[in-house]
């Protein structure tokens, strides 16, 4: 007998396998027992005929519960009215264990909270396994494409001593009777990395404190930064796109089960193709005017004007030149108009907003000191960083891709708390 994971079914037909699995659905009418069982890797009907098997073993078919772990053993059969095209007929089974209690999510409609609540267990359900296994197929392809574009695995820390983003939004920890706050980005240090590597990109964990409820806010998420020398902004935005690209093509190839479990249409995936439609914030803030959305030149974009921007285009959009006051201090201003700062978003389509933010940096020793001072920020935790542009300063440019909104997005998913194992959010710490 061949012990086998469901996914490998197809190439034992009329074999005697054994299975190991969780019961995920379970029916009996007297003579006749159908278990769902479900590995990780599918699931698959099992079926145990009263005549086939020994009395002990019926018996203990008739006392399952859901999501009691069983061994299963029996013949697989091609079977044309089965969901996956085959059934098992048991021959044998034998319980690991009985659920202690009943399985407290059901087949009825279950609230978030509770959902939430019972997250360990949630995550075995099929949607949630489907999401979490497109999620691995991002995050590998995301790996795949940089290492072969020669970018550089570059580890950044998080325990940092400064703010890179925003400093209202920084999670304080007390670090040996001094300060340490928890990574926002690690992006200054990959321009240390892109220094001495060229290209390379961190991978990882990133904090947010601000107090944002919204569903495109976690306050723990993961994000990819590349970065490289040498790249302008134009460059930087190629890059983007063919990676964004690059990753859509790549769930589509190994996920037509999962995105049709989702019930995504993968025809709105197709489209997403290279070059991506391409405007600047003066463009955008035109087409915001022109939809009746109140908004001033200066202000910086939220949920709602990216919303109505996304929507109006069925690839992702990369909007390009904000004002420079509504962004970072390390973003190089634009030197023909300086008002503005060379950097670039992309918004996913279908209303899910920005994805990337990214741009040029500055590196200009002087500019990026008064940037600092005028930000009013600390310049002894930024020495390290101004020391980059003392020695072969060179123009360099990078993004930052947040993971679980590329996910929403790829998964067709209204909120991002689906989109990792253990979501964290303002209100949401456990389980
Ligand atoms: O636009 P952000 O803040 O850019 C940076 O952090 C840059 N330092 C990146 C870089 O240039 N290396 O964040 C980048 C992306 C966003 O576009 C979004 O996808 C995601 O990170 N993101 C969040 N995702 C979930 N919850 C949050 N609170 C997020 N904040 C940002
Ligand atoms: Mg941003």
């Amino acid at each position: 007998m061949n012990n086998i994971l469901i996914r490998q079914v197809q190439d034992y037909n009329t074999k005697s396998v054994i299975i190991k699995g969780w019961v995920s659905h379970y029916r009996s009418s007297g003579k006749v027992i159908f278990i769902e069982l479900r590995d990780g890797t599918g699931i698959i009907q099992c079926v145990v005929f009263k005549d086939d098997v020994d009395s002990k073993s019926f018996e203990s078919a008739k006392g399952l519960s859901l999501e009691a772990s069983v061994t299963i053993y029996g013949v697989v059969r091609k079977d044309k009215r089965a969901k996956t095209g085959y059934e098992i007929n048991v021959t044998n089974i034998n319980i690991i264990q009985n659920s202690k209690e009943e399985y407290p999510i059901s087949t009825k409609e279950h609230g978030v909270a509770f959902l939430l609540n019972h997250r360990h267990l949630w995550l075995r359900s099929s949607r949630q396994v489907a999401i979490l296994k497109i999620r691995s197929t991002i995050i590998n392809a995301i790996r795949n494409y940089l290492d072969n574009e020669g970018f550089m695995c570059f580890d950044t820390p998080i325990f940092t001593p400064s703010s890179c983003e925003d400093t209202t939004s920084l999670f304080e920890t007390d670090y040996f009777n001094d300060k340490a706050y928890l990574t926002q980005s690690g992006q200054l240090y990959c321009e240390a990395g892109a220094m001495a590597f060229g290209k390379v990109y961190s991978f990882g964990p990133t904090f947010r404190a601000e107090k944002s409820k919204t569903r495109r806010h976690l306050t723990e998420f993961w994000m990819v930064e590349p970065e490289a020398a040498f790249y302008d902004l134009e460059m930087n935005i190629s890059v983007a796109e063919s990676f964004v690209a690059f990753i859509i093509s790549q769930v589509i190839k190994e996920n037509k089960q999962e995105l049709e479990i989702l019930e995504r249409d993968i025809s709105k995936l197709e489209k997403v193709q290279i070059p991506f439609p391409r405007i600047t914030y003066d463009e955008a803030i035109d087409i915001l005017l022109d939809n009746n959305h109140e908004i001033k030149w200066g202000e910086d974009f939220g949920g709602a004007e990216e919303t109505i921007l996304s929507e109006k285009y069925d690839k992702p959009l990369i909007i390009h030149r904000y004002p420079a006051e509504c962004k970072p201090f390390y973003m190089k201003n634009d030197p023909e108009r300086c008002e503005l700062a060379l950097n670039c978003d992309m918004l996913a389509p279908e209303g899910y907003g920005e994805i990337i933010g990214g741009g040029q940096r500055e590196d200009d020793y002087d500019i990026l000191y008064k940037k600092i001072k005028a930000h009013k920020l600390d310049l002894e935790s930024f020495s390290w960083y101004l020391d980059l542009r003392k020695y072969g300063s060179v123009p360099h440019s990078g993004f930052g891709l947040g993971i679980e909104r590329t996910v929403a997005w790829i998964c067709g998913l209204k909120h991002v708390r689906e989109t990792i194992p253990f979501p964290r959010l303002m209100d949401r710490v456990k389980p």
